[in-house]
């Protein structure tokens, strides 16, 4: 019988080089829905029942660093219905695309996510801005994609929270008036490890 605590890499909560992160995910992405669904992944309902708290639905969403897909499903569990994706493992994205949930899905790079300032209303980077996935330098260019009054929602999962790094970032962005915490709320992250995580919505000034 597989032990649910053997079943994702032990070191995917470290940092590492781009390259890396993208090779960790193409290998993954045959087995990842499977596995963080064994392991009971809770940040993707709990992230979009509370963007459904704060956002209104007709909205088109970017999903950033959708992987596979199950934030984008989540999203529409909750109630939003125009979402488009991206991600920089192009293997994730090919199951993202497949579910038939997205409007759009597109690869990105971390030096060109490919869309305009202002485009989204709403980004959601569920897992993405986090220990074994995009570094912290991540989120300002990301908050700074949105219009006044737009929201980030993302979430930090304990490992992530333990990296000052991450928690700084989120800091500066809102001690240079770029943006304010909305919510922020502590949760089950994977149910199997009793991992908590973060999520966390932040609106531009
Ligand atoms: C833990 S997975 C989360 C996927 C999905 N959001 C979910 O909740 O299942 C992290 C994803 O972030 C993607 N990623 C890492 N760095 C990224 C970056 N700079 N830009 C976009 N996606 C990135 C990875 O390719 C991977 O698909």
């Amino acid at each position: 019988m597989t032990n649910k605590k053997d079943v994702l890499q032990p070191s995917l909560w470290t940092p590492r080089p781009v390259e890396e992160t993208i090779a960790v995910y193409a290998n993954w992405a045959d087995n990842y829905d499977a596995e963080v669904s064994a392991r009971g992944y809770q940040t993707p309902d709990r992230l979009a029942a509370a963007l459904a708290a704060h956002a209104a639905k007709p909205v088109a969403i970017l999903d950033f660093g959708c992987g596979t897909g199950i934030g984008g499903a989540a999203l529409r569990r909750a109630g939003f219905e125009t979402i488009d994706g991206t991600d920089i493992t192009p293997e994730m994205l090919a199951k993202a695309a497949a579910r038939g949930i997205y409007r759009r899905t597109w690869h990105s790079t971390p030096d060109d996510m490919g869309f305009q300032t202002g485009t989204y209303p709403i980004i959601v980077a569920v897992g993405v801005i986090s220990l074994g996935a995009a570094p912290a330098e991540t989120l300002a260019p990301l908050v700074a994609k949105l219009n006044s009054d737009g929201l980030l929602a993302l979430s930090f999962n304990d490992p992530t929270l333990k990296d000052h790094s991450y928690e700084d970032a989120l800091q500066a962005e809102v001690s240079s008036g770029n943006a304010e915490v909305i919510f922020r709320e502590h949760g089950p992250h994977l149910d199997d490890v009793g991992m908590g995580s973060d999520v966390i919505i932040l609106r531009r000034l």
